[in-house]
């Protein structure tokens, strides 16, 4: 172990997930376990900045397994974006004698994150915390598995009144510029098309689709869409310029981000959070904790950010073949 690390912090940052709860609760309990002092701060790093930093104990952590968002809030921080502000961020923490930070965050933080060790040299791990599950290094990020489980339950219900009322819907889902939520929500929900960020979509071919399968007796669609790829509204209306056929959307938004983890994600996050605070005792900085294939995996932070999935063309295929 570290001689000089006594204290850690741990921060949530950027947009909520679930599991972040659980993966709070594994760095505080395991960091304690080992002789470590866990500061939490609360609202990520523009709480940092304004030093709102709270000691956790054993207690502190007690029955939040099970529930949504962060206890610790998070933001999205205009000022620590700044090197000014990471040069801030660096001084506070040593004001409160705090020898590492721990990140739960996704591409954004994590990218702060990387900065803040690359050029103020501040010993910072992150854990993969974002819905998006666009980051490398891990098969998945703590809320991605919640939030296609939450979107699914509202597809399921959109099915029904699709089916009843003979209608196209058009379901747009989160995942910022990944569209990884959309293609998985697509092949679980059973959906005819879905129109994703990485790969170009042939609007044209999925209009005559429908006018065709509609001449053969197929009357409702569910079209899912990446909201980094297009907007519902627009796509749902011209659906129906171009079918004649009655068409509704739904932005499911942030309903996806909250709610109960899966024990998918409790356990991802469990099994992280550990990770994390054995890299501090072990000295290792600047690295971004995973699990690949179901054993923990450790890759470089700045390596960590703008994962690029490569199986969205097979999945598509999949997808079409199904229909
Ligand atoms: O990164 C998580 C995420 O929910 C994205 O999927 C989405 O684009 C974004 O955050 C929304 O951010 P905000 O909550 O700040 O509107």
């Amino acid at each position: 172990m570290s001689q000089k690390i006594k204290k850690i912090g741990l921060l949530t940052s950027g947009g909520d997930g679930p599991g972040m709860n659980a993966a709070i609760r594994s760095v505080v309990r395991y960091a304690l376990h080992y002789g470590l002092e866990v500061a939490g701060i609360m609202r990520g790093y523009q709480g940092l900045l304004e030093e709102d930093i709270v000691p956790m104990n054993h207690r502190s952590v007690s029955n939040i397994i099970n529930r949504g968002g962060t206890i610790l809030k998070t933001a999205r921080s205009k000022d620590f974006a700044t090197d000014e502000g990471k040069a801030r961020a660096a001084e506070v923490l040593r004001r409160h004698h705090i020898g590492a930070l721990i990140v739960i965050g996704g591409d954004g933080s994590y990218a702060g994150a990387s900065r803040f060790y690359e050029k103020w040299g501040f010993p910072t791990i992150g854990l993969p915390g974002t819905i998006d599950n666009d980051l490398n290094g891990t098969d998945q990020t703590i809320g991605c598995s919640t939030a296609i489980n939450t979107a699914l339950e509202s597809i399921d219900k959109i099915r029904d009144t699709a089916q009843s009322m003979e209608r196209v819907f058009v379901v747009e889902v989160m995942g910022n510029q990944s569209g990884y939520i959309a293609m998985e929500v697509a092949l679980a929900a059973g959906a005819e098309d879905v129109i994703i960020p990485e790969r170009s979509f042939d609007y044209e071919a999925m209009h005559q689709d429908m006018v065709e399968g509609n001449r053969k007796g197929k009357i409702s669609y569910i079209i899912i869409v990446a909201e980094g790829a297009a907007q519902a509204p627009v796509v749902a209306e011209n659906i129906t310029r171009h079918t004649g056929l009655e068409t509704r959307y739904v932005v499911l938004g942030h309903v996806q981000r909250g709610g109960t983890p899966s024990g998918q994600d409790r356990i991802l996050s469990t099994r992280l959070g550990a990770a994390a605070v054995d890299l501090i005792l072990n000295g290792y900085f600047g690295k971004a904790v995973g699990v690949l294939q179901d054993e923990i995996n450790v890759i470089n932070l700045k390596d960590a950010t703008r994962r690029e999935h490569t199986d969205m063309d097979r999945r598509y295929e999949l997808l079409k073949i199904l229909t």
